[in-house]
């Protein structure tokens, strides 16, 4: 049965990997809407060989979809996704306006799928870093049940957009190229040849210290694994690479599990390729993730300041399982 398909940021840093996921997996799209601001309507896009226009998203665009994917930011997704789901689509939602709503599922399908049996028109698409991390961590919670988390993250900018991954690019050429004086327009500091301890870039900082993606980390791995009693702390770090998350997870368990025994298990794991090969040095790296549609996992060894600790080096295509990909993947379980 193939449905019809609205995509709400088409022209954005995800919309453009929701075309490509949906035609490489052969969704069965009959129709496809590609929406975004009144700036891009006209706009041709591809997708299996034909050139689609794009529309300026109204009240009125979701007439007859029966899928609606979106991301184009919260407050695009307060506005619009109570309009799709009068119009009877089903919303898929890659922003953070519903995620902590009790009445909302907030799903990888690795993890939680049968969450999303208990929709009311909105399944909510964790945050990118939040996803990658609890893909791994789910199967060691099972076995061991971890009770804390630390999490420092080395994220991409196009986590932030199309438009940061045009400043780290034109800023880092106008610094190779000797100008000074570069005018930025979306970090607060300089990201090329630099690491930036705040995410987002603006209106980070809540009263605790900690920014909102941290508090996403936090407040999400618990609602994700469905486990309050897990204890996340997390630093967010933008690093001047252009696509792919990379996190170092310290995880603490109740159980003792060896390194050994956590890469057996991760090795079956669904959605998990483990790459740990210290001696030839192989281990994940974001140039090798960009493009995957896996969390790649190594560097897995005990932590020998605590009695039963792990160490992991996470790393993940942000714009593929930490958005489009996952958002997919939620779609073809509805379907
Ligand atoms: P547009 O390209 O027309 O601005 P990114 O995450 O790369 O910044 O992309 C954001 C996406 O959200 C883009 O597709 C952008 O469209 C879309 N968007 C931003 N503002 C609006 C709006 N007011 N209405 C509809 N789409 C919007």
């Amino acid at each position: 049965m193939s449905v019809n398909v609205a995509v709400v940021g088409a022209t954005g840093a995800v919309g453009g990997d929701f075309l490509q996921i949906l035609e490489s997996r052969k969704f069965p799209v009959k129709e496809l809407r590609l929406l975004a601001s009144r700036r891009s309507a006209g706009k041709k896009m591809q997708f299996c060989g034909v050139d689609y226009t794009v529309q300026e998203l109204t009240r009125h665009s979701f007439e007859g979809i029966k899928i609606a994917l979106f991301s184009a930011g919260a407050s695009i997704s307060r506005e619009y996704v109570p309009y799709a789901i009068e119009s009877g689509a089903v919303c898929v939602d890659n922003s953070s306006a519903f995620r902590m709503d009790d009445d909302v599922p907030l799903v990888v399908p690795e993890v939680n799928s049968r969450e999303i049996g208990r929709h009311r028109g909105v399944i909510a698409n964790p945050n990118c870093s939040t996803i990658q991390m609890v893909v791994v961590l789910k199967p060691i919670h099972d076995v061991a049940r971890i009770k804390r988390v630390v999490v420092s993250t080395y994220q991409a900018v196009s986590g932030a957009g199309l438009k940061a991954v045009d400043e780290l690019l034109k800023e880092t050429a106008s610094i190779l190229d000797g100008k000074k004086g570069f005018m930025r327009n979306l970090f607060p500091h300089q990201i090329a040849f630099n690491v930036l301890p705040q995410i987002p870039q603006s209106n980070a900082f809540l009263s605790n210290g900690y920014t909102s993606e941290e508090m996403k980390m936090v407040n999400e791995t618990k609602k994700i694994m469905a486990d309050n009693t897990i204890r996340v702390t997390a630093t967010t770090v933008r690093v001047p690479v252009v696509r792919g998350h990379s996190e170092s997870v310290n995880v603490e368990t109740e159980k003792k599990i060896t390194a050994a025994e956590v890469k057996r298990l991760l090795s079956g794991a669904p959605g998990v390729t483990v790459i740990d090969d210290t001696a030839n040095q192989l281990y994940p790296l974001a140039i090798n993730a960009a493009g995957k549609d896996d969390v790649f996992v190594g560097r897995i060894r005990e932590d020998e300041s605590i009695a039963n600790g792990i160490n992991l080096w996470i790393v993940s295509d942000n714009l593929r399982k930490g958005a489009a990909l996952n958002a997919i993947q939620i779609a073809e379980k509805l379907l």
